[in-house]
């Protein structure tokens, strides 16, 4: 464990709505960047010293600025889901991370079953940079949340790949299980997911999130008692008057259909 840190989700984040995240270990390492009120401190020459072009060094500063803009206005409007009060996440080492079988995979990379120190866990491991604000936002998401009912986030490494380190569920997928064993999930069983899925789904809902892609393969089993809601790739939060919410900037891919 490095340090508890929300603020380089951020960093992460900007980096990637302006196209500059192959900046971001230079940004973070020579300029000691790790919070967004960081770069109040970073001159224009600091930039261009690490390979930054004028145009570029301009859209970074103005994306910060919007940020800063928006979030002070987000902060008044929502607070309770920008309250970091429930976060234990953290940067993450990757020499204390020992990575086994695959688990998973999908268009953002696979997920796979490891060791972080002792505590056996679940990393997902984004290739290519495409889905870099998708990863930020997930990671944001599960930051601020934390429930026995949702998989929870340990930390992130950032290392290329970047990677999210969260709770293993040993079972695996609720989707995969009913396929493979169908005999063994009676009505009752079944029943009773519902129930915690119901309750994992309200407490986002008054977390003002909303997951945006629950189904069976998104559920996982931390045991044949107990499922965790997981995947919050496409989670987004609410507006404050609860009616809409932001859905970012999906390029091409899966649109998804509010669950
Ligand atoms: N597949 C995807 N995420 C997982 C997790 N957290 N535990 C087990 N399998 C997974």
């Amino acid at each position: 464990m490095v340090e508890t840190d929300d603020g380089l989700h951020r960093v992460i984040e900007i980096l990637s709505e302006t196209d500059l995240s192959p900046y971001l270990s230079r940004i973070r390492d020579d300029l000691q960047v790790t919070k967004l009120s960081h770069f109040e401190y970073v001159q224009t020459n600091d930039l261009e010293r690490i390979g930054l072009s004028k145009p570029a060094i301009r859209r970074l500063f103005a994306a910060i600025k919007r940020k800063q803009r928006s979030n002070t206005k987000r902060n008044s409007n929502t607070p309770l889901a920008s309250s970091p009060s429930t976060t234990t996440s953290c940067l993450i080492s990757p020499s204390s991370l020992q990575l086994t079988t695959t688990l998973g995979s999908g268009h953002y990379g696979i997920v796979r079953e490891g060791l972080w120190n002792d505590l056996p866990v679940a990393v997902k491991i984004l290739h290519g940079c495409n889905a870099v604000s998708d990863f930020v936002r997930e990671a944001n998401a599960m930051h601020t949340v934390s429930h026995q009912y949702l998989i929870r986030l340990h930390g992130i490494v950032l290392s290329e790949p970047l990677m999210m380190v969260t709770e293993l569920a040993p079972l695996g997928s609720l989707l995969s299980r009913l396929r493979s064993e169908p005999k063994h999930f009676l009505v009752y069983m079944l029943v009773e997911y519902t129930r915690q899925i119901s309750e994992g789904m309200d407490y986002l809902e008054q977390r003002r999130f909303v997951h945006r892609d629950l189904a069976a393969r998104n559920i996982l089993l931390a045991s044949y008692e107990q499922i965790k809601i997981g995947d919050f790739g496409l989670a987004r939060m609410m507006d404050s008057d609860c009616n809409l919410y932001k859905t970012g900037t999906i390029k091409s891919q899966s649109i998804p259909i509010a669950w």
